[in-house]
């Protein structure tokens, strides 16, 4: 079957109204089929979850190095970083980029991370309320993760913006997309100017990477292109991924009581909760070659969506997918996708959460929701803009 008679979906998954609730959506689509035609986007959606790790996992048919975006824009721009590579360059960049952040190098920073974030939940339990986002989930991120990368101190102020920025452009081109470009433009000349040897952070990732340009292991042009692969996914992703554990352990009290009782399960819970709230929706790829999924034939140089936050919640692979549910086993949950692009930050990410959880189990009883939080209007990142709650000891 080849487009003609295969299954077709015609809603804009960039949508305002499927960015507040794009769970129902995903749902259809997997019901329609393995491979389903977006019309709206003219390209394949790929949402069930034995399929999505299946293309993943065949990095050789489904490759990266045409770009990851859902639009032809951000494609062409696609400057082998190492998001959009495929090996052998993949696998050099990759080395490079880890350094810094594999589990011997993080060791390092963790008793800090831990202070700061006891020190947080001590402060915010003197406050009669507060932003679950701006008070407690972007604490870390901003204060010690955007150090960690090692800016010049001007201009470190813009970063979740631009981070913000280079999400909204991994999505369709639309309005949203549109308005991301200026602020894109002004992080690249940022960085240009003043993200240079001289101005960064001795020691930082960033500095790092200029190290591994003059040992030869990368060319000096390639260090502003690296750049990216940290400042794009190092803050939002994190910032949305607490934002949104707070929010489920506010909202499910039995869960909240059961952690507290077993605070061993606190790497499952977080886990959880990014298969539940994925906060990376998506990315793309490319197909090397023409490839059969079941009947559906996609057709070599056609662009497939692949939905981790549909896969993470397919009731073929999950009991009760809907559920926040602390005791699932979720060794295959791919909120941190899979195969050689998974996620190269995903122990300091969770480092950070599990530092915040952790202090806020030592110290708080109830987590309350003091009014309605609103959801940030990204194209590609899922999570609150606004959460508005309370600690009590
Ligand atoms: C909870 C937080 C995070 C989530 C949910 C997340 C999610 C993801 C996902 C789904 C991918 C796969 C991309 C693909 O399949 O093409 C990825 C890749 C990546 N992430 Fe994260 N991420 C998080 C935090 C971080 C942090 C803190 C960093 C720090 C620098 C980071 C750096 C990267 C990099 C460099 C890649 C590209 C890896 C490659 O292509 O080999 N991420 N992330």
């Amino acid at each position: 079957m080849i487009l003609d008679d295969c299954p077709i979906y015609g809603v804009d998954l960039f949508s305002d109204d499927v960015i507040r609730n794009p769970y129902p959506h995903y749902q259809a689509i997997r019901d329609l089929g393995p491979a389903v035609w977006l019309d709206k986007h003219s390209m394949w959606a790929i949402t069930r979850h034995k399929d999505v790790r299946e293309a993943l996992d065949a990095h050789e048919i489904f490759i990266s190095g045409k770009g990851v975006a859902a639009n032809d824009l951000s494609n062409g721009n696609t400057p082998g970083n190492l998001l959009a590579s495929d090996p052998p360059l993949h696998t050099h960049l990759r080395k490079v980029i880890y350094a810094p952040l594999h589990p011997r190098a993080l060791a390092i920073a963790k008793p800090r991370i831990e202070a700061s974030a006891n020190a947080l939940i001590d402060r915010l339990l003197e406050r009669p309320g507060f932003d679950g986002m701006t008070d407690l989930a972007q604490f870390l991120p901003v204060s010690i993760v955007s150090e960690m990368i090692g800016l010049p101190e001007t201009g470190r102020e813009n970063m979740l913006a631009y981070a913000a920025a280079v999400f909204d452009l991994f999505g369709a081109q639309n309005q949203r997309a549109k308005e991301a470009l200026p602020i894109i433009l002004k992080m690249r000349n940022y960085l240009a100017e003043q993200a240079t040897q001289e101005h960064v952070l001795t020691g930082g990732w960033i500095s790092m990477l200029y190290d591994a340009a003059q040992q030869g292991l990368i060319r000096p042009e390639q260090v502003q292109t690296l750049m990216r692969d940290y400042l794009g996914p190092s803050l939002d992703t994190t910032i949305f991924a607490t934002g949104n554990l707070i929010y489920l352990l506010a909202k499910n009290p039995n869960q909240w009581n059961k952690l507290r009782k077993e605070p061993n399960r606190i790497g499952n819970t977080i886990n959880e909760a990014i298969r539940l709230e994925s906060p990376i929706r998506c990315f793309t790829r490319v197909l090397s070659q023409d490839h059969q999924i079941d009947e559906v034939i996609l057709l070599k140089g056609s662009r497939a969506i692949i939905f981790y936050a549909s896969a993470n919640r397919d009731e073929r692979r999950w009991e009760n997918p809907d559920q926040f549910d602390i005791s699932r086993i979720l060794t295959d949950h791919v909120g941190f996708g899979y195969g050689i692009h998974q996620c190269a930050g995903m122990q300091l990410a969770r480092l950070e959460m599990r530092s915040i959880l952790a202090a806020i189990l030592k110290k708080v009883s109830k987590i309350e929701i003091m009014g309605e939080p609103s959801y940030a209007m990204n194209n590609v990142l899922r999570g609150l803009e606004r959460l508005p709650i309370r600690f009590l000891a």
